[in-house]
């Protein structure tokens, strides 16, 4: 019945549970079976930046437990815009709700509107700090990868790319990481869009071993490539967002001429379509290993397991269980 803010909250044996249950809602997710464990419960979806997939994939996994969802969409569609504070917000909408998701621009805001909340909040982003839930998909994601790969997590080596400044997915995801034996991360960015200093320091306090490299050069003897867009919303200008646009560019003949051939390729997503330099290429689309929509789908599962296991329903889906009828 608690809040999930960050993945510092998570550790090996919660982590196991999360992707058990998550396993246990496939063929709920497929449609092969219903559940109506969550009928009659309220989801309060807020979103107050732009979103596509953990909005909607939010409310999909609450309707797939049999909930029903109210979606607040947009700063100014709120009386946030009239200065009301996070707390009384929370306050208010969490009599109306059993669960809450929210995604806001600033770090910090889901845990300071949380303190408000009668029910339980579960972090959807906020700003660049983290993004708890895209951090657990994605490392179900590279589990069941592995599997496929005959690996798994610990002794991983991950290359991350792109901004790692402002991308929050690969703060919780390394911090997520921090938690499993002998990682070893190859960092390639910019250096003006270096990964923090705190995460660093938390990958050598777990005792992982790190690699910065500003180009893309040589061969990355890595499991996954976890490619990131340049989060130009959190730029001070445009301008100096596109001094990094389409500088980081992953495509078919930059993957096979410095990536092994087994190496999963993975991004949270949206990737940028609007130049000719994306920095995920439509040509990798064929490839087998291009996993960015099976992350998206595993996020539904992921979290209709947080959703069971904080409303403590999880035990008891199949319970409710009824035909599918079409
Ligand atoms: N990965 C992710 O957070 O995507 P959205 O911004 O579409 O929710």
């Amino acid at each position: 019945g608690s809040h999930i803010l960050s993945v510092n909250q998570f550790d090996r044996e919660s982590i196991e549970r999360v992707f058990d249950v998550a396993n246990q809602m496939v063929p709920y997710a497929k449609r092969q079976k219903r559940t109506t464990v969550l009928e009659g419960a309220i989801l309060g979806n807020l979103f107050f930046e732009p979103s596509t997939r953990t909005r909607v994939s939010f409310g999909t996994a609450f309707n797939l437990l049999g909930g029903e969802v109210r979606e607040t969409t947009g700063m100014s569609n709120s009386a946030l815009a009239k200065g009301e504070s996070l707390y009384d917000t929370a306050r208010v909408l969490s009599g109306y709700s059993d669960i809450i998701t929210m995604r806001h621009p600033d770090s910090g805001s889901v845990a300071e509107f949380s303190q408000g909340s009668r029910v339980p909040v579960i972090n959807g982003g906020d700003g660049a700090n983290e993004h708890p839930t895209q951090a657990l998909l994605d490392l179900y994601t590279i589990q069941k990868e592995l599997l496929y790969h005959g690996g798994n997590i610990d002794g991983l080596h991950i290359a991350m790319m792109g901004d790692l400044k402002y991308g929050r997915t690969v703060h919780s995801l390394s911090k997520l990481l921090c938690l499993f034996k002998n990682i070893r991360f190859t960092l390639i960015s910019p250096k003006e869009l270096a990964m923090p200093d705190s995460i660093l320091s938390a990958i050598e306090d777990a005792g992982h071993r790190y690699t910065i490299s500003e180009t893309i050069e040589g061969n990355f003897d890595a499991d996954i490539c976890y490619q990131t867009r340049v989060q130009e919303e959190r730029f001070g200008s445009q301008e100096e967002a596109n001094l990094y646009r389409g500088k980081f560019r992953l495509n078919q003949q930059i993957y096979t001429k410095h990536f092994q051939s087994k190496t999963v390729i993975m991004h949270p997503l949206p990737r940028d379509s609007r130049t000719e330099a994306n920095e995920l290429d439509n040509d990798l689309n064929m490839n087998p290993n291009l996993a960015i929509f099976r992350q998206t789908d595993n996020g539904v599962l992921v979290r209709m397991a947080l959703f069971a296991l904080t409303l403590g329903v999880e035990d008891i889906v199949s319970k409710f269980d009824k035909e599918v009828h079409w």
